[in-house]
């Protein structure tokens, strides 16, 4: 599907699906209901002009937003550099709605789509992704494909990772102990599996593995064994006061007791940590020579994940002991472009204070085969 005014989607879930089934106004504007839904959807982008820059050296070509979210970072990306174009992806309907509204004034320059972005290597290369024969036909296109984006060197990727302010402020998404809804947090809500089937259907002992994962450290057998305890629990309200009963004024750290265990439940819904590392891994050995990978993320567990990863492509995979001359043969096929992980200026966390917990890496693709040849 495609339509020069409000950008192109694909999926029988996604914005232009909703979108033109609400049907166009007479003066051919977009529908009311579509720009209600992304003047409505809030999400301020993070270290955006952090991002902008980072990606100033790459060759004309494509960039993949792999989480769109609202399309802030999209959006400054597409008005910095008229030389690219953006493939934006996420798995949540909203998401995919209020970025195609916004991107919609680049015209074909940006296609929107719902998916998740563990498909983002084979999506970009028009390599892997769905099978038959239409597919095969998709790949074999070029640069003129179906999709419009088959073919066109990926010059880089985005990933700004974990959950918008959005999802994070709608009530009924359960996302958040500040509203009581039923627990869901599904960023994804075709998926069947929720946080209420996670929090009554597993055994304690899967419960106390997921929370210690996440940091709740020793707490995290005697809160596994309060929630089974309390089952049914079916509200983000009873979880949240399971999990204040459970550990101890004293002990509490930072913040609400409750923020790490709805981090976990929410990792564990969305299955957030199992495809990064292979995605990161994929996408950066995807990129042409020059391409650039930047990565945004919310808390250790995903930036130790990024770090490993890019460090990896960085060192290519060298295994000589630190600090003496690499004599294993290895060949980095990427360089790091940043020292450490860059955090958000102190100006941007008090306009932002969501910012606060961000971590930003990067890496440039080299002219040398990743240690898989290069293949994802
Ligand atoms: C922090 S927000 C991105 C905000 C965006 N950069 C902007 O400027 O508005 C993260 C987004 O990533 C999406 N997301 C998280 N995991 C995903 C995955 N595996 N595949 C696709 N989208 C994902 C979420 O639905 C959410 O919309």
């Amino acid at each position: 599907m495609r339509s020069p005014s409000i950008g192109a989607v694909e999926d029988s879930y996604s914005a232009h699906f909703h979108l033109s089934r609400l049907g166009r106004q007479p003066d051919g504007a977009l529908p009311i209901e579509g720009l209600r839904m992304s003047q409505a959807y809030h999400h301020q982008a993070v270290m955006v002009s952090e991002v902008v820059e980072l990606f100033r050296p790459v060759p004309p070509g494509l960039v993949v937003d792999a989480t769109v979210g609202g399309g802030g970072h999209a959006e400054a990306l597409l008005a910095a550099y008229p030389h690219l174009r953006l493939l934006g992806l996420d798995q949540d309907d909203e998401a995919v709605a209020a970025a195609t509204a916004r991107l919609a004034a680049f015209g074909p320059r940006a296609v929107v789509r719902k998916d998740r972005f563990d498909r983002l290597p084979g999506l970009a290369t028009g390599r892997g992704g769905p099978a038959g024969p239409a597919a095969r036909h998709a790949r074999q296109s070029g640069p003129a494909g179906p999709h419009g984006w088959e073919g066109i060197p990926l010059v880089g990727a985005l990933f700004d990772l974990g959950v918008s302010s959005q999802q994070l402020d709608r009530p009924e998404r359960g996302f958040s102990y500040r509203f009581d809804a039923p627990l869901d947090m599904r960023m994804d809500r075709s998926r069947s599996t929720t946080a209420a089937d996670i929090v009554n259907g597993w055994t304690e002992e899967h419960l106390a593995a997921l929370l210690a994962a996440h940091g709740e450290g020793w707490f995290a057998r005697r809160l596994a064994g309060a929630i089974v305890g309390a089952r049914p629990v079916l509200t983000t309200r009873q979880l949240a006061e399971v999990v204040e009963r459970s550990i101890p004024a004293r002990a509490r750290r930072r913040g609400h007791p409750a923020t790490r265990v709805f981090q976990a439940l929410r990792i564990a819904v969305n299955s957030e940590l199992e495809v990064l590392g292979p995605t990161l891994a994929a996408t950066v050995a995807a990129l042409v020579p020059g391409g650039r990978c930047v990565v945004l993320s919310y808390h250790s567990g995903e930036d130790r994940l990024v770090k490993e990863v890019l460090g990896r492509a960085a060192t290519g995979g060298c295994t000589c002991p630190p600090g003496l001359p690499c004599v294993c043969g290895a060949r980095p096929w990427a360089r790091l472009l940043t020292r450490g992980a860059r955090l958000p200026t102190a100006e941007e966390v008090a306009r932002n204070p969501r910012a606060s917990a961000a971590r930003l890496r990067a890496a440039e693709r080299l002219d040398a085969p990743a240690a898989n040849g290069g293949e994802p």
